[in-house]
């Protein structure tokens, strides 16, 4: 068989498998949403419960309160999920990541809270990038869970959007003060089926070793880099940089845009590694 049909099959695999990729993450994600909702009807229920026992205005005024804060909280989780079926475009397109990594968050608010893992955001103001929207939010979400599974006993996860105007590109970040990362399990993190995990947590997740070979496939194909900084006992960051949306070169179709260049690094503090 020439050269060519192999290459040819093997890209057709990999899209393939991106797919199926693409399709246990959103199968993921039906398992935290439908949950997400049982504890929004749960609380929806009781309440509309207590309102009927107590007939003083106190009482039901609370009641309503409650019953419309949980139907609101419903309403921003169908929203996340509806659009993430309905952009299943694949195609790249300016995006802003900063509603992304809300909306990514919002799918495992309650999971970090279970948890207690406290989250905070670092955004600054960015352009948008080039991307395709739902695989980075993929790549997102594989981050966070890694950074909540790598912190058991809670902690904290820090959201950063970093711009570099001068470089052309934005910095998005995910933060664990977690377990850490031995130097000699870096170099293998990012390969297929590699994982220190004894299997599913009680939410189902980890132990496969797909999330950050995902990742890092996602971030290649956008011509990103993604890297990571760890130090044992005090927690890791896992960087995803991306390139900024520009009129210019989509217009003039197919202009290779150039992987950004950040070196391996090996620092004496942390040991960080680049794909
Ligand atoms: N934030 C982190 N802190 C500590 N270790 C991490 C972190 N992220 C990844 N790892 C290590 O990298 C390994 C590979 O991660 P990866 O997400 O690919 O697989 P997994 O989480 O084990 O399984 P899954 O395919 O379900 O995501 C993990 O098993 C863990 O040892
Ligand atoms: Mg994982």
């Amino acid at each position: 068989m020439p050269k060519t049909s192999y290459d040819d099959e093997i890209a057709a695999l990999k899209q393939e498998l991106l797919r199926s990729q693409k399709m246990a993450s959103l199968g993921e994600l039906v398992g935290t949403t439908t949950h997400e909702f049982n504890n929004v009807l749960m609380t929806v229920i009781n309440y509309a419960k207590l309102g009927m026992r107590n007939k003083d205005e106190a009482s039901r005024d609370k009641a309503f309160d409650r019953i419309l804060a949980a139907a609101v909280r419903a309403e921003k989780i169908t929203n996340a999920v509806l659009g993430m079926a309905r952009n299943r475009s694949e195609e790249f397109a300016p995006t802003e990541l900063e509603p992304l990594v809300d909306q990514s968050l919002l799918l495992l608010e309650r999971e970090m809270q279970k948890y207690r893992v406290q989250v905070r955001k670092e955004f600054s103001a960015a352009p948008p990038v080039r991307a395709i929207g739902n695989q980075v939010q993929q790549v997102l979400i594989n981050l966070m869970t890694n950074a909540r599974q790598a912190m058991p006993n809670g902690g904290e996860l820090v959201l950063r959007i970093t711009h570099d105007a001068k470089a052309g590109f934005v910095d998005l970040t995910v933060r664990d003060n977690g377990s850490g990362i031995p130097r000699e399990q870096l170099t293998k993190i990012f390969d297929k089926f590699y994982s220190t995990k004894s299997g599913p947590d009680a939410t189902g997740k980890g132990g496969t070793g797909v999330g950050l070979s995902t990742c890092r496939e996602i971030v290649d194909a956008h011509h990103g880099r993604l890297r990571v900084e760890s130090t044992v006992g005090k927690g890791t960051a896992f960087t995803v940089r991306l390139p900024l949306w520009q009129e210019k070169s989509e217009s003039a179709a197919a202009a290779p845009i150039a992987p950004l260049g950040v070196p391996n690094s090996l620092s004496s503090s942390t040991t960080s590694l680049g794909t």
